[in-house]
């Protein structure tokens, strides 16, 4: 798949999220959808800062204040997710913020698929085009699943620190993954058995911070 129709695949997936999110009063379905929204998004937005920025930048040259722009809405976009993640639906600012996160998702949207990606069809070809979304799936697979406001957002910085947070990142969704799998401990097991069973979570998580 090329480069923007990657990209463009990945904007509709998440209208789709913030539609079912709007549509809904379940709080459950809320959480659940605001989880898929903090994951889509974050990945989205790595791999655009880490791979499709960057060739953008390199191959068109009247691009760079539609790029500085767009990394300063996705600053924008990651501070409210990384809010986000620590509300429940319960939170009297959860629908508000949601709402916010949704119109300026949207505006960044329109400003790349309109403004950007007008300036890279016009400069780059469909061979160059095909290999920059090969370069992207691949990033998507190993991208940092939860938003990272604090880390660089522009290269050398963003690849590596992108490298170690996709990783932590699947970490900590793996052992959250394991935590829900396994059965709660009897009543009765000892309290070193409890202990460790607690570790690899808490390691993970201030690791994180
Ligand atoms: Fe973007
Ligand atoms: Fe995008």
């Amino acid at each position: 798949m090329n480069a923007l129709m990657l990209l463009k695949t990945d904007h509709r997936t998440v209208a789709q999220l913030f539609d079912e999110i709007l549509g809904t009063n379940a709080k459950s379905k809320k959480q659940s959808l605001i989880k898929k929204i903090v994951k889509e998004l974050s990945v989205h937005a790595a791999v655009e800062e880490q791979v499709f920025y960057p060739a953008v930048r390199d191959a068109v040259d009247d691009a760079e204040d539609e790029v500085l722009e767009a990394l300063e809405e996705h600053h924008i976009v990651k501070w409210v997710l990384s809010e986000l993640e620590k509300m429940t639906p319960d939170d009297e600012r959860f629908d508000a913020k949601v709402k916010v996160l949704c119109e300026t998702v949207t505006h960044h949207v329109k400003e790349e698929e309109t403004k950007l990606f007008k300036l890279v069809r016009k400069h780059m070809d469909h061979r160059a085009l095909d290999e920059l979304g090969r370069a992207m799936a691949a990033a998507k697979k190993v991208a940092p699943t939860h938003p990272h406001p604090r880390a660089p957002d522009a290269p050398p910085g963003s690849f590596v620190a992108g490298i170690g947070a996709g990783l932590i990142d699947r970490a900590r969704d793996a052992v959250r993954g394991l935590a829900k799998a396994e059965p709660r401990p009897r009543r009765g097991a000892s309290g070193r058995a409890k202990k460790i069973a607690a570790k690899p979570t808490a390691r993970v998580s201030n690791h994180q911070r």
